[in-house]
């Protein structure tokens, strides 16, 4: 396994909508070891392929809570059911010190394929759900400064034009998604 390198706002590789894998054979597989390990050294709770530079379909979480204490590993996931509201403020590895408070569904239902390429199905609610449409997001090119005005992106386009690149692991009491 190995450390990858997460790339900030305003890389386009994060930007990009990303493609769906063809089945999980060993490439996929050791790219997600590789992202479940790039996100503990983070650390974070969830990272999606685009922002170790890969725009593929491909997510990794571990939330560590004792009710949800699973690794999630995921190819191609899509949300097939929803309910509900739920309100986080929400932090991105992708986007040193920024962090806003975003509405999204309590409960969602995933389907995805897994490490073996075996199709699952995720019924999660609370902060898995917000993490895992988090990444979703992601692999469709949306980032948490998507979910702000643009008076505000722009202002923190400009804080990490000014710099803020050499910030290389910021601490933060939010988990980071
Ligand atoms: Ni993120």
């Amino acid at each position: 396994m190995a450390i990858l390198e997460i790339l900030t706002y305003p890389a386009p590789v994060l930007q990009a909508v990303s493609e769906a894998v063809d089945g999980v054979d060993d490439e996929t597989r050791r790219l997600m070891e590789d992202m479940l390990e790039t996100m503990y050294d983070a650390p974070g709770v969830g990272l999606a392929a685009p922002q170790v530079g890969v725009n593929k379909r491909i997510i990794v979480i571990d939330i560590r809570s004792e009710e949800d204490n699973e690794i999630i590993m995921l190819a191609n996931p899509v949300i097939v059911e929803s309910d509900g509201k739920f309100t986080y403020e929400e932090g991105c590895l992708s986007l040193p010190e920024f962090t806003v408070e975003v509405e999204r569904k309590k409960e969602v239902t995933v389907k995805g394929l897994d490490v073996e390429g075996k199709e699952v199905v995720i019924d999660a609610e609370d902060f898995l759900a917000i993490v895992l449409q988090h990444e979703i997001d992601h692999l469709d090119g949306i980032l948490l400064v998507d979910k702000v005005s643009r008076l505000k992106r722009d202002m923190y386009r400009r804080k990490v034009k000014k710099g803020l690149k050499a910030v290389k692991k910021e601490k933060s009491e939010r988990e980071n998604i």
